[in-house]
């Protein structure tokens, strides 16, 4: 990505975040999904007050990604961005779950509302991912 690519991704994270439901932990995460075409996909994170059913803002932005008929092989980046000192990184979950859809190579830019951001891969993220299933035996 160029960084014209690189910005828009962290602003757009940074405008998706405003729409967090965080009652519970107060903190607000955005994502931003971006595609071969210019086109932008968003997310925030969304709790609940059953804890754990707690929705990250990458997976909220990777399942509408899905579940609006994109095709994940057109996406070029990928960014978060939330309220840390350093540029937050996304947790396990959203990980293997971007594992699902995208290449290994795919830019994952890890930013903080202070313009602290770093790019980096899927690959550097989740070295060893469980990828494949046999059937039984
Ligand atoms: N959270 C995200 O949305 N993405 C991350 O990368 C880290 C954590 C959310 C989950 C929960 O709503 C809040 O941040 C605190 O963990």
């Amino acid at each position: 990505m160029n960084i014209k690519d690189i910005n828009k991704l962290i602003e757009s994270a940074k405008k998706a975040r405003l729409n967090a439901y965080t009652p519970y932990s107060k903190f607000k995460v955005g994502a931003a999904i971006l595609l071969k075409n210019g086109k932008i996909v968003t997310g925030a994170n969304i709790e609940n007050v059953s804890f754990g059913l707690t929705n990250c803002a990458e997976r909220t932005a990777i399942f509408k990604l899905i579940s609006e008929g994109y095709d994940p092989k057109e996406v070029i980046g990928f960014s978060v961005i939330g309220q840390t000192k350093e540029p937050i990184s996304p947790c396990g979950a959203c990980r293997q779950v971007m594992s699902e859809f995208f290449s290994k190579d795919l830019e994952v830019v890890l930013a903080n509302l202070d313009g602290k951001y770093l790019v980096t891969t899927l690959k550097d993220l989740l070295p060893y991912s469980f990828e494949e299933i046999e059937d039984e035996r």
